[in-house]
């Protein structure tokens, strides 16, 4: 997103004025401080404290065991070290799905012991009417739609979505939430062209995962974007580095400088 002055804060209604003007929004999940800084400062339009904070950060294999506590200070890190980056805080299964109240009272949770700008919650018309409760009280909402890892049982594993018949209902969910004020919606593993069309339809903006090029902006995991993840990767996610080589080569190196007793070195001790 790309301004003729720097911004002082990304905000909802710079997401709304890139669409308009065909800017693509660029996005990272993070989930500390010091990734943070780094993708801030680096002039990213939005920092997702996702809750593929399971998977990339606490070692589970789905995201359906993090909890609002877990997320919380991840939130508050990413939120206190970017200045620039909208922070949008996602609420974890089984945090928003009971009830509209339900929802909004943990989107306060977010709000309040955070400091994120904005929330994200999955579902199309199932979590209308949470979405509606949610911004109603004054706070930004990130819809979800397409594969929602949150649904993976029900959905049967990670399975691209809106294929043949699903297009109306990705189409129907996509619609609900622009209704019920969502401000930008993610479309997760879908085939281009329904996104395309999509994003066309709607006037909000479309960030894609997995999604193609005709979205509104573009959302990765920042672990299997970086090399990082040692698992397998997704074949939408470019990969940008090599930080798992990278860290290996630098683990090797110090194991075997602290064993041969090339490190520490003169130029590292302290004079007495
Ligand atoms: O938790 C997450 O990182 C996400 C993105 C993949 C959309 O929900």
């Amino acid at each position: 997103m790309a301004e003729a002055a720097p911004l002082k804060r990304v905000r909802t209604r710079h997401f709304q004025r890139a669409k308009e003007n065909g800017i693509a929004i660029t996005g990272l999940t993070s989930y500390d401080a010091l990734t943070a800084t780094i993708f801030d400062r680096a002039g990213i339009d939005f920092l997702l404290v996702g809750d593929s904070l399971g998977t990339t950060v606490l070692g589970y294999d789905t995201t359906l065991p993090v909890t609002t506590d877990d997320l919380i200070p991840h939130a508050r890190a990413v939120a206190s070290a970017a200045s620039r980056a909208l922070v949008v805080a996602d609420m974890p299964f089984g945090s928003y799905e009971t009830s509209p109240d339900e929802a909004l009272h943990t989107a306060f949770r977010f709000m309040k012991e955070t400091h994120a700008q904005a929330v994200k919650l999955e579902g199309g018309e199932r979590s209308a009417e949470q979405i509606r409760r949610i911004v109603d009280a004054g706070i930004p909402v990130m819809a979800h739609i397409g594969f929602t890892p949150q649904s993976e049982h029900q959905l049967g594993g990670h399975v691209i979505q809106g294929r043949g018949a699903g297009a109306d209902r990705l189409l129907r969910d996509a619609h609900a939430v622009e209704d019920a004020g969502a401000f930008a919606v993610v479309l997760e593993m879908v085939p281009s062209e329904i996104a395309g069309r999509v994003t066309r339809e709607l006037r909000i903006p479309t960030i894609g995962v997995g999604a193609g090029p005709h979205v509104d902006g573009q959302l990765v995991v920042w672990t299997d974007w970086a090399g990082l993840a040692t698992g397998r990767v997704p074949k939408f996610v470019k990969q940008y580095a090599q930080l798992a080589q990278t860290l290996t080569d630098a683990a090797t190196a110090y194991i075997g400088e602290v064993t041969s007793g090339a490190y520490p070195a003169p130029e590292h001790e302290y004079e007495g």
